[in-house]
């Protein structure tokens, strides 16, 4: 038995900012100086108010819809976020409440940027034991909460976003292999570190990067993971129609690319129009492939995904 995507979704907020607005803000930044380093040259922002949980209703409800399965039939609902609406009850049930759904198995996973991948991999091995038999994956994200806007070596990088896919059992290949890791070691270089505690901000309720660090640990584990994936899957990285990575950085985009041999005309980068949403980004990427006509039924797609903690992984699946 597998676990097969049969509906896919995305949601971004109304606001879209360009890296002109950024300047037109205050940020002490350039088109051309975000661009060249990045690839990015617009993110969307929410409204104050909006939370994860009510992008990730959006982009579900369009996944929900493109399944043709109700809510109320969902067993198992993950949302990956490391912008959650509260510290508690998840974000996750506080969805599942948007939606109407009552009795599924419910929970956040976090794992920052690589969170999608992580919770994709979750719901695949529920799904595969024949425990839940209709999941709903998400990553939602308001990182625009979390930015120091006077830190322009991080705040130009981000936006906000949600994507969602549903996940069924089924007797047609799904998911054919998964791969997660991680290395706490290297918790320094990307964190929020801070919390809440005793009614105050504990440390720094920002994020914080080594862009340098960053950059060359995600360009070494993104391509391993993926040959990883491929190789447990019996699949060359050749016969791989379609990447969709983690939208961080057009560079890294393109290294990973170019170790694992997929041309970039087979790799989908939105990481132009949406910033880097953290765990969104990759369901975003593959709706907009989706939708856009790219990606097609029966068509193998590799999802990649690296973030804060450190944590690493990839999904490979056929359509
Ligand atoms: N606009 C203009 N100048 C800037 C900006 C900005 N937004 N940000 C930094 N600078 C300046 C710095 O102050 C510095 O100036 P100085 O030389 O006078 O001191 C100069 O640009 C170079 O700064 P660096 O930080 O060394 O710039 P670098 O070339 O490393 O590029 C970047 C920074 C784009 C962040 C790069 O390191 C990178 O892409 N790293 C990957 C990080 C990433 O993608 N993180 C996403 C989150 S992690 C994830 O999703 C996996």
């Amino acid at each position: 038995m597998y676990a097969k995507i049969t509906g896919v979704g995305s949601y971004l907020p109304a606001q879209a900012v360009s890296n002109d607005d950024l300047v037109a803000r205050g940020v002490d930044t350039s088109d051309e100086w975000i661009a060249t380093r990045t690839g990015i040259r617009n993110r969307h922002l929410a409204e104050p108010g909006q939370t994860s949980s009510d992008l990730g209703f959006e982009a579900a409800r369009r996944a929900l819809e493109m399944a043709g399965v109700d809510a109320a039939e969902l067993d198992l609902i993950i949302v990956a976020t490391s912008t959650p609406d509260f510290i508690f009850p998840s974000t996750a049930c506080l969805l599942q409440s948007k939606l109407g759904n009552k009795g599924a198995t419910c929970f956040d996973v976090q794992a920052v940027c690589a969170g999608f991948v992580y919770a994709l991999s979750i719901a695949e091995k529920f799904v595969r034991s024949g425990s839940h038999k209709k999941a709903l994956v998400v990553g939602a994200e308001v990182f625009s909460r979390i930015l120091d806007w006077n830190d322009r070596g991080t705040c130009v990088l981000f936006g906000d976003g949600a994507g969602a896919v549903v996940l069924e059992a089924s007797d047609a290949p799904g998911i054919l292999a998964t791969a997660l890791h991680a290395d706490g070691s290297h918790h320094g270089i990307l964190s929020v570190p801070g919390n809440v505690a005793g009614g105050a901000v504990i440390g720094d309720p920002f994020l914080r990067m080594d862009g340098q660090a960053v950059f060359k640990f995600a360009v070494r584990v993104l391509a391993d993971v993926a040959a990883e994936t491929c190789a447990a899957a019996g699949v060359a990285t050749s016969d791989v129609d379609w990447l969709v990575p983690h939208q961080a950085n057009l560079r890294i985009i393109d290294s990973t690319g170019k170790k694992l041999g997929i041309p970039s005309d087979k790799v989908v980068v939105t990481v132009d129009r949406h910033g880097n949403t953290s765990a969104a980004s990759v369901p975003l990427a593959l709706d907009t492939a989706v939708r856009d006509g790219r990606i097609q039924r029966g068509q193998k797609v590799l999802l990649e995904g690296v973030g804060g903690g450190f944590t690493w992984g990839a999904v490979l699946f056929q359509f």
